[in-house]
């Protein structure tokens, strides 16, 4: 039988239990006994059938605890996910993240399945622009090269030079050895970059539905509620979050931070499952509020990703036409070296 992709309704037996309870101190401090009970008939299905189909679990930062720390292969933010990508042996890579980080793995190693759960798991960012945007914005520009963020569709880095991500964005502008950018879709991260840069940097009109909502005042309040509080943001804020922030960084930067200078009290300024994750890997540190969620993440469940493998779908597909260009684009990203970046 098939799992029903919405409901948590397999039994948890006796060979379940013993098959998972080794696995259940990694969240213990984020999942309680009994919703335990409910992933782990799911988590030990899905073990087995990555071992039948010879398939790779990637899954991103903002992926629910019982994904992140159960079933997941490989970890880590849009630069990793899309290098791990590239470089798996496995027949099947699930991605346990949204549509772009799977057309990118597809673009990365074309030879492989790439089941995404839930094909509905988008990005506002990637909705932002069209290839016919980026078209415009080069004839309104000519010769500037185009940076765009992997936060887009194929179809998008296909009129790219080259694509950036969060991690390696200053980097990757300054590599191209140009006076000026056009630089897409995410309007912050730009003004963030061009922070960061003497390169012009000409953007486009695109939030990150998540990351736009923070404010500075909450960074403010949350100052004077807890002294001390270190704040870690992200660069998809808005620039008055950022002036705010102790530290910029992608999400494995942030990560990196905390595991490095371990702060007893810390604010990550990002996706909320992000700090629900730290929480079972540093049960010492205090993870404050504020966090937003982000709807698309969240479509993605232990069911989803059961059913993906039972059934092989969906798969991710990119069109020919746009495949190779698309390609090209990201792999330039990634020929950048990463120890460069600065953001
Ligand atoms: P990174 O994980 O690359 O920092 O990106 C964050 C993000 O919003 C991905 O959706
Ligand atoms: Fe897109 Fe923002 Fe969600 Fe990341 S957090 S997938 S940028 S909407």
């Amino acid at each position: 039988m098939i799992a029903t992709p919405e409901r948590l309704d397999l039994p948890y037996t006796p060979d379940v239990a013993a098959a998972t309870e080794h696995l259940y101190a990694r969240v213990a401090h984020s999942v309680t006994r009994a919703e335990w009970e409910l992933y782990a008939p799911y988590i030990a299905r899905i073990e087995e059938l990555k071992r039948e189909k010879n398939a790779v679990v990637l899954a991103h930062h903002y992926q629910t605890a019982e994904i992140y720390r159960c079933v997941a292969d490989i970890i880590g933010d849009s630069l990793s996910l899309a290098q791990a990508a590239e470089k798996t042996d496995a027949d099947v890579i699930v991605m346990c993240g949204v549509h772009f980080m799977a057309e990118t793995a597809k673009l990365m190693n074309p030879e492989k399945i790439v089941l995404l759960p839930d094909l509905a798991a988008g990005c506002s960012l990637a909705e932002s622009i069209t290839a016919a945007d980026v078209r415009a914005l080069r004839a309104e520009h000519p010769g500037v090269p185009v940076v765009t963020y992997v936060n887009t569709s194929a179809a998008v880095k296909a009129e790219t030079d080259v694509c950036c991500t969060s991690a390696n964005a200053v980097a990757v502008v300054e590599s191209l050895g140009v006076p000026k950018v056009i630089f897409l879709p995410d309007e912050y991260l730009a003004a963030y970059v061009a922070s960061k840069t003497n390169v012009e940097i000409v953007t486009w009109k695109g939030h990150c539905e998540v990351h736009e909502r923070f404010t500075a005042t909450e960074i403010l309040d949350l100052r004077e509620m807890h002294p001390g509080i270190v704040v870690l943001a992200h660069p998809e804020c808005p620039p008055d979050v950022l002036a705010n922030a102790d530290f910029v960084g992608s999400t494995t930067a942030m990560l990196g931070y905390v595991k490095e200078r371990r702060p007893a009290r810390v604010a990550m300024i990002t996706e909320c499952s992000m700090a629900g994750n730290l929480v079972d890997a540093f049960p010492e540190i205090e993870f404050m509020q504020p966090c937003n969620l982000c709807p698309h993440m969240r479509r993605i469940t232990l069911p989803k990703i059961l059913r993906a493998l039972e059934t092989m779908s969906p798969q991710i597909e990119v069109d020919p036409a746009i495949a190779g260009r698309a390609r090209l684009a990201v792999e330039r990203m990634t020929a950048v070296r990463r120890d460069l970046a600065s953001v």
